[in-house]
């Protein structure tokens, strides 16, 4: 394991909208290092009772140690946020109700930085594997060698937004006629050898978004991201907060989107209890624009640059505000 820390993004703003306050109960669905928990316990105190969830082991055994004697009541669970009924019904939670729910969306710097896990191209001799819970079968290397042309061409647009999608998948292709790609450098090598120079020499490394499209590919990062946010809001209690953190436009699109139907354009001020503009939403939208980071953030913490914070509350609904 590397030294390099994760540095929590938009620490400031997650406890605005979380408002922690005594005796509140905590869902961390992405509970990482567990930098937002103990900041979510510390300003909770202790009395309060939080649950971090994270699908990757290692992250579990961090956030463990990251939250001993951070007060509070802490429990952490193993699984994807996408389960997250069955998760809190196997640890016996399943009738609690939470008051503020967290999703710190994506990749943490403890796995980037840990070249052996894949993520990262910065480190050529890295494998190929990206997976955030090792236990799951499918790693980049099987995607990069065993998807079609078409679907790779697919998972480069659609996931990277890669405007040489289909060119990189050809040349990945015809590579891996000779040999399979192995590693991080393989990878590199075959896309720096399929974008034009010109554009090779636009911002960024030239292989950042055909990571970002695998990475989102192997572990099935948007497919349920909706789902997991309608189960979120139910297990608020009534005026319980959901804030929500993306990393990229693919992912602030859908929840920007489910945001705005459990909301069916509900008009109602944010500090109101209920809703009385009668469309009897399931949420009240608390940021109507995206919350960025301040420049002084963007300037210390160069991840939390792509960040955008969402945040709702939980409306009474018709049943119970009887
Ligand atoms: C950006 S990090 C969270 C960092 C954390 N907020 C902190 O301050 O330390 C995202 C974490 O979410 C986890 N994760 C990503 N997708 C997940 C999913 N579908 N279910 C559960 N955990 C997930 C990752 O393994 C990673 O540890």
């Amino acid at each position: 394991m590397t030294l390099a820390g994760h540095v929590p993004v938009l620490l400031d703003e997650v406890l605005r909208y979380l408002e922690p306050a005594p005796r509140g109960r905590y869902l961390d669905a992405t509970v990482g290092g567990g930098g937002h928990a103990r900041a979510i316990l510390a300003a909770a105190g202790e009395d309060a009772f939080l649950v971090g969830l994270d699908r990757d082991p290692e992250a579990r055994r961090r956030a463990e140690r990251a939250l001993q004697g951070a007060g509070g009541r802490v429990r952490i669970l193993a699984g994807r946020y996408e389960e997250l009924d069955a998760i809190l019904e196997a640890a016996g939670l399943g009738d609690t109700r939470f008051d503020g729910i967290l999703f710190d969306l994506g990749v943490s710097s403890f796995q980037v930085d840990e070249a052996r896990r894949g993520f990262t191209y910065q480190d050529p001799s890295a494998p190929l594997d990206m997976r955030m819970d090792p236990s799951q079968p499918t790693t980049a290397a099987d995607l990069v060698n065993g998807l079609s042309l078409h679907d790779l061409a697919r998972v480069f647009k659609e996931y990277g937004e890669e405007r040489w999608a289909a060119r990189i998948a050809r040349f990945v292709v015809e590579r891996r006629r000779r040999r399979p790609l192995a590693t991080a450098g393989d990878l590199v090598e075959v896309v720096k050898a399929a974008v034009p120079a010109a554009a090779r020499r636009e911002a960024g490394h030239p292989a950042r978004r055909v990571f970002q499209a695998l990475r989102i590919a192997v572990n099935g990062e948007l497919e349920r991201l909706d789902g997991a946010l309608r189960a979120a809001v139910r297990r608020l209690r009534p005026g319980g907060r959901l804030v929500v953190i993306s990393f990229h436009s693919l992912e602030d699109r859908i929840v920007k989107e489910t945001f705005r139907e459990l909301a069916l354009g509900c008009i109602c001020p944010p500090e109101l209890p209920v809703c009385s503009c009668g469309r009897n939403p399931e949420v009240r939208l608390l940021t109507r624009t995206p919350v960025v980071p301040a420049a002084e953030e963007r300037e210390r913490n160069p991840r939390a640059r792509s960040a955008r914070l969402r945040a709702a509350a939980r409306v009474l609904g018709p049943q119970e505000a009887e």
